[in-house]
C-alpha cells in the first residue's frame, strides 16, 4: 500500500512561502541548463517555484510531482495552461519510469530539482533510488532541504506541545521530518547510483514571517494537523505559537545536494 502523504493548504502556502521562494532562486542558480531540458520538480508544491524553473527552460519541459492534492490543485490553477508542464499527484517514493510514462508520456527526465521537500520524507535511501530510476545517466540532481539543526527552536516547541493532552494521543511521538547531515546524505546518494556527489550545510538569513500564525500553521504544522481531529487544529496552532518566543524568528539550516546520475546504475 502506498504510504500516506500529507495534504497541505495550497492557496495559503502560495501566499506565505516567500522565504522558500528566495531559497529556491539560489538552488536554481546551481543547476546548469541549456534551456531545452526536461526537469523534474520533486515536491513542486503550489507551483510558484515550478514557474521559476519553467522560465529557465524556454524550449524545455517541467514535470512537477507532489503528494498533496491541494498543492497540485493550486499548481494546476497557475500552470495548467502551460503545455510544457505536466503535474503529477504522487508520493515521490512511488516514482518510476512506468508512472512517468503513464502520467507525462516520458520515461526519463534529464535533471531533478527540488526545494524544501526532502526533509518531509523519512526514507532518503528509497527517495534517492526512486529519483535515480527516472533520470538519464549524466543528469544532475540539484536539491536543497532542511538539514541538521534546522529550526531547532520550532521543533522543540512542537514536541513540547504535542506531548501534552489533548494532543499526545494523536501526535505525541509523531516526527514528520528528518534533518540529515551531509556525510550520511553523500553515502545514500552514492548507494542510490549517483556520482560527483557534493553535500553541505548552509545557513540562511533568519526568517521573520509577516504573518507568523499563518506561516506556522501552513509551513510547519500541516503534517501534525493532518493527524489531529479538526476541533484541535486551531488550538494546536495557537499553543505552538504560544510556546515560541515573540516576535517570531526562525533559524533555518539548509542541506544542499549536488550529484550526477551515474552510468549503468
Ligand atoms: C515546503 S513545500 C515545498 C514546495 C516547493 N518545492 C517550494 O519550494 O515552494 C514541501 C512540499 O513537499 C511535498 N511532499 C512532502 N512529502 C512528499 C512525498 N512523499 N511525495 C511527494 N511530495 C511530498 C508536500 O506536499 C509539499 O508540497
Amino acid at each position: 500500500m502506498a504510504p500516506k502523504t500529507t495534504d497541505w493548504d495550497g492557496p495559503a502556502y502560495d501566499r506565505v512561502s516567500t522565504p522558500q521562494q528566495e531559497w529556491a532562486k539560489k538552488v536554481l542558480e546551481r543547476l546548469p541548463l541549456e534551456g531545452d531540458e526536461t526537469v523534474l520538480d520533486a515536491g513542486c508544491g503550489s507551483g510558484r517555484v515550478t514557474r521559476m524553473l519553467l522560465d529557465r527552460l524556454p524550449r524545455g519541459r517541467v514535470v512537477g510531482v507532489d503528494g498533496s492534492p491541494s498543492m497540485i490543485e493550486t499548481a494546476r490553477e497557475s500552470l495548467g495552461d502551460e503545455d510544457r508542464v505536466s503535474l503529477i499527484f504522487s508520493d515521490l517514493l512511488e516514482l518510476s519510469p512506468a508512472l512517468l510514462s503513464r502520467e507525462a508520456g516520458l520515461s526519463e527526465v534529464d535533471d531533478v530539482f527540488s526545494n524544501a521537500t526532502f526533509h518531509w520524507i523519512c526514507d532518503h535511501q528509497a527517495l534517492f533510488r526512486a529519483l535515480r530510476s527516472v533520470m538519464m545517466p549524466g543528469g544532475r540532481l540539484v536539491a536543497q532541504c532542511g538539514g541538521r539543526g534546522n529550526v531547532a527552536e520550532w521543533v522543540a516547541a512542537i514536541r513540547k506541545v504535542a506531548a501534552r493532552d489533548p494532543y499526545a494521543q494523536h501526535v505525541g511521538e509523531f516526527r514528520p521530518w528528518n534533518f540529515y547531515g551531509p556525510e550520511e546524505t553523500t553515502e545514500r546518494l552514492e548507494k542510490a547510483g549517483f556520482e560527483q556527489v557534493h553535500c553541505e550545510l548552509v545557513e540562511v538569513e533568519p526568517v521573520r514571517p509577516e504573518d507568523p500564525r499563518a506561516f506556522v500553521r501552513v509551513v510547519g504544522l500541516s503534517a501534525h494537523r493532518d493527524r489531529l481531529p479538526e476541533e484541535l487544529h486551531e488550538p494546536f496552532t495557537d499553543d505552538v505559537l504560544g510556546a515560541l518566543e515573540q516576535p517570531l524568528q526562525l533559524t533555518y539550516v539548509r542541506l544542499n545536494m549536488d550529484a550526477v546520475a551515474a552510468e549503468g546504475a
